[in-house]
């Protein structure tokens, strides 16, 4: 559907070049919900509207829906851009323009009469549940509204591809929820591929089914989101991933707390993080079965993703110290990650 093959950025600016985005290869499946993440000045931007050739490529090919986007004459480019919906971060409505007004603006040159134009507004404004705000203005809406005009505007045209830039970055929690449904039945009934940029892990984790980990212009990791978010191997993904959550520092203070209480030699910490469908108490039974060990669970955390169970358990272990080694031997040819604090 969307093949980007050696695409490079540079920008040339006062200061020398900038390569915002350095030889990256990725293709997104029709019908996929794709996520972009990365810190700050990564490239995603940039990337992602190579796609809609918002930003033309210095070298390499984008091909979206078997147009060659980089070497379309003019006209045929216009008409395949047309395909390709974009929402952003701050909406980028018209002020002047009603909610209506702001729908129907991609359409006024497609041809369409005006009572198919209307038609295709009253839809749109369906969709998005706006049907009661068609003659308000942006400053009358709520962030949530604008962005759901938003979205409704870069469907006027029936685009196969939508590609969404911080679209909830602006947005509260709630909000952010119910615009991420809105997104999701945008991909399931219309089909539309989604390409979606996000620092917002749960926006990752809730939409996407794969995902690319962009640093310094290069992507340094793609994959499924439940491989992503379960065994990250790249040192940025790993760092990304752990920074965006609480769950590290949570553990960690735990453990210090427990090692302080009781003094590091006596504490025996162990932390197990397992991944698909190994099952957390079965271990945790037959630990204290098979090994007459007395078990404190300090923390445990369990999270779906993409239907998998994923968990992280930490353990304060009591028992012979050659009952506890040779726990720990077993735990170690188990499908799970052992670490002892
Ligand atoms: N028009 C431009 N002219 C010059 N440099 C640019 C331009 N656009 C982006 N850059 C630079 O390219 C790099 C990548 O920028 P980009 O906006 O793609 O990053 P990003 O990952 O989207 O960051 P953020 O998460 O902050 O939105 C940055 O160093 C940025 O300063
Ligand atoms: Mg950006």
């Amino acid at each position: 559907m969307i093949d980007i093959k050696d695409v490079s950025v540079q920008f040339e600016t006062s200061d020398g070049k900038v390569d915002a985005v350095k030889d990256v290869t990725l293709s997104i499946k029709e019908g996929e919900v794709y996520g972009v993440i990365g810190y700050s000045g990564a490239g995603k931007s940039t990337l992602v509207r190579t796609i809609n050739m918002l930003q033309v490529p210095t070298s390499g090919q984008v091909m979206v829906n078997g147009n060659d986007m980089t070497r379309l004459p003019e006209k045929e480019l216009l008409r395949a851009c047309k395909k390709i919906g974009m929402i952003f971060q701050h909406f980028n409505l018209m002020k002047q323009r009603t909610v209506a007004e702001n729908i129907a603006f991609p359409l006024y040159k497609s041809g369409l009469s005006k009572s198919e134009i209307n038609q295709r507004v009253n839809r749109l404004l369906e969709l998005v549940d706006l049907t009661d705000r068609k003659n308000s203005y942006p400053a009358q809406l709520s962030g949530g509204q604008k962005q759901r005009v938003g979205i409704a505007r870069a469907l006027a045209n029936d685009p196969k591809v939508l590609l969404c830039d911080e679209a909830t970055s602006a947005l509260d929690p709630n909000t952010t929820l119910q615009i991420l449904d809105l997104l999701k039945k945008v991909n399931e009934e219309l089909g539309i591929t989604i390409v979606i940029i996000t620092h917002e892990m749960p926006v990752i984790k809730s939409m996407c089914d794969r995902v690319a980990i962009m640093s310094d212009g290069k992507v340094v990791e793609q994959g499924t989101i439940f491989d992503i978010f379960t065994d990250p191997k790249d040192p940025i993904t790993q760092s990304f991933i752990e920074s965006a959550s609480q769950k590290e520092k949570e553990i960690q203070d735990i453990a210090d707390e427990v090692k302080e209480k009781y003094g590091s030699e006596k504490a025996h910490l162990i932390r197990i993080d397992y991944a698909g469908h190994h099952k957390g108490d079965r271990l945790v039974a037959n630990l204290v079965k098979d090994y007459q060990l007395t078990l404190n669970i300090l923390y445990a955390d369990v999270e779906m993703i993409q239907g998998q169970p994923s968990g992280t358990l930490l353990l304060e272990v009591e028992g012979e110290a050659a009952s506890i080694e040779a726990a720990l031997k077993r735990l170690r040819t188990d499908p799970v990650t052992v670490k002892e604090y």
